[in-house]
C-alpha cells in the first residue's frame, strides 16, 4: 500500500515535470517563424555587396545604398510605390570623398519648391550627414553638409546609420570603429542634430550645417530608430573580441524635450534571449504600432520582430540572403518589409527579400501624411 502510494506520487511528479516541460516548450515555440520571399535576386541584382540603408520616400518608392556594385557611394531604387522591382540610379558620389551607409527620406517641403525629393545620408568618409536634394529642373540629386561635429576635439566615428524624428526636427546617428579587433566602451558613439523646425515644414534656412550634439560613448553602435511618438530611442550596441562579436544588445532610452537621452534600459539582450549575442545586429525600424524589427548580420539571413514591451514576436528567415544589413517598409499600403543583405548565390551582389506585415511602417506612414498636408 505504502509502496504503491509512493509510486503514484512518483508518477504524479513525473507527469507534473512533463507538463512543465511541455509548457516551457510552448513558450519557446510561441515565437512565430515565417520565410521571406526573394525580391531582388543574385541574377537580377544591380546592387553590390555594400547593399545597406534601405529607405522609403514620400511617394512610397524604396531605395538602398550600394547601387551598381562599386562600394557604397551609389544610391539606387529597389521598388516603386506599387511594389514592383525598380532598379534605377538616384545619385552617385562622383568625387570619391563620400561613402554612404545609412539613408532616410524627409518630406519635400513647400518652402523648397524647386526640389521634389529630400533625404539625409550617413556619410562614413566625411564623418557627417549629407543632405540630398533632387532638382525638379534637371532631375539631378546634389549633396551638401547637413550635420557634423564642429567640436575640433570630437568627430563622429562614422556615422553608421541615421534615424529621423520628423515632428521634433531631429536626427540621431550611430557609429563605431569597425576595424578594431577588441572593442571597449568609447569605440562607438551616439549623436543628435536639432533642426530649426520640424521636417514637415522646414524652412529654407533650416537646411544647412547643423551642429551635432554628442550624446554618449558606447561599444560599436549600429541600428538606430525612434518610436512613433518620438519619445523613445532604440540603439544597438555590440562588443568584439579577436574580431568576433560576443555581446549584442538593443538599448532603449527616454528622449527628453531637448532631444537628449535618459533612463537607459535593456530592450533586448540577445545572449539572454536565444544565445545569439555572437551575431551582430544591423539596421532597425519601427512600424506604426511601435513594434521594432531588427536585421541580424550573420551567416543566415534573418530579421526579428519585437513588441514595444520587448517580447520577441516573430522571426523572418531569408533563404537567399546572408549578413542581413537593413530594412524598411514600403509597397502599395506601406506594409511590405524590404530586407537587404549579401546574396547567397553571389556574395559580391546585394539581394532583397520581402515579407508582408498587417500594419504599415512608421516612416512610410509619416511621409505619407506629411505629403497629404504638404500638397498645395
Ligand atoms: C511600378 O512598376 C511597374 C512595372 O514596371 C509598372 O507597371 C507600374 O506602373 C509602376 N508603378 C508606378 C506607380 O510607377
Ligand atoms: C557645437 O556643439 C558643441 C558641442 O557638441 C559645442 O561645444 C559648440 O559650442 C557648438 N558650436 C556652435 C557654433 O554652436
Ligand atoms: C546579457 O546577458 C548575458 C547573459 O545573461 C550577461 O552575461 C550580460 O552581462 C548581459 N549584458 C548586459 C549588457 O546586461
Ligand atoms: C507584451 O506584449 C505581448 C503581446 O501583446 C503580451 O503577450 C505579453 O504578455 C506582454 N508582456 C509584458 C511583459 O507586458
Ligand atoms: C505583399 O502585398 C502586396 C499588396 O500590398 C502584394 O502585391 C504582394 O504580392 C505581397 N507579397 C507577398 C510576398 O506576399
Amino acid at each position: 500500500m505504502g509502496e504503491s502510494k509512493k509510486e503514484t506520487g512518483m508518477l504524479l511528479l513525473l507527469l507534473l515535470q512533463a507538463l512543465v516541460m511541455a509548457s516551457e516548450l510552448q513558450t519557446a515555440s510561441a515565437v512565430e517563424t515565417v520565410v521571406g520571399t526573394p525580391f531582388i535576386t543574385a541574377s537580377t541584382s544591380q546592387f553590390g555587396l555594400g547593399i545597406e540603408g534601405v529607405a522609403v520616400d514620400q511617394l512610397g518608392n524604396v531605395y538602398a545604398v550600394g547601387f551598381s556594385g562599386d562600394g557604397t557611394s551609389g544610391i539606387g531604387s529597389v521598388a516603386n510605390s506599387t511594389g514592383e522591382v525598380m532598379q534605377k540610379l538616384l545619385t552617385k558620389d562622383q568625387t570619391g570623398l563620400s561613402s554612404f551607409n545609412g539613408l532616410r527620406f524627409l518630406p519635400a517641403s513647400p518652402n523648397l519648391p524647386n526640389f521634389d525629393l529630400r533625404a539625409v545620408a550617413a556619410d562614413v568618409k566625411r564623418n557627417s550627414v549629407v543632405l540630398l536634394l533632387r532638382s525638379k529642373r534637371d532631375h539631378r540629386t546634389r549633396g551638401s553638409t547637413f550635420c557634423k561635429s564642429n567640436d575640433a576635439s570630437r568627430h563622429m566615428k562614422q556615422p553608421n546609420d541615421v534615424a529621423v524624428a520628423p515632428r521634433s526636427g531631429r536626427i540621431y546617428m550611430s557609429g563605431g570603429d569597425y576595424g578594431k579587433v577588441n572593442t571597449v566602451v568609447g569605440d562607438g558613439d551616439l549623436w543628435m542634430c536639432q533642426a530649426k523646425s520640424p521636417f514637415t515644414e522646414t524652412a529654407v534656412d533650416g537646411l544647412g550645417d547643423l551642429n551635432a550634439t554628442f550624446l554618449g560613448h558606447f561599444g560599436l553602435t549600429n541600428g538606430i530608430e525612434v518610436s512613433p511618438d518620438e519619445k523613445t530611442l532604440y540603439l544597438t550596441e555590440s562588443f568584439h573580441v579577436a574580431a568576433e562579436p560576443y555581446s549584442n544588445i538593443i538599448w532603449k532610452f527616454d528622449i527628453d524635450e531637448n532631444g537628449g537621452v535618459h533612463n537607459r534600459q535593456i530592450f533586448v539582450n540577445f545572449t539572454q534571449l536565444d544565445d545569439s549575442g555572437w551575431v551582430d545586429l544591423d539596421g532597425i525600424r519601427t512600424d506604426v504600432e511601435g513594434n521594432l524589427f531588427v536585421t541580424k548580420n550573420g551567416l543566415f539571413g534573418q530579421t526579428d520582430k519585437f513588441h514595444p514591451n520587448g517580447t520577441h514576436l516573430l522571426t523572418i528567415q531569408l533563404p537567399t540572403i546572408f549578413e542581413t544589413t537593413n530594412l524598411e517598409f514600403g509597397g502599395p499600403e506601406g506594409k511590405t518589409l524590404y530586407m537587404s543583405g549579401k546574396c547567397i548565390d553571389d556574395p559580391d551582389r546585394g539581394c532583397v527579400e520581402v515579407w508582408n506585415s498587417t500594419v504599415p511602417g512608421r516612416a512610410w506612414n509619416e511621409l505619407r501624411s506629411s505629403s497629404v498636408t504638404n500638397t498645395p
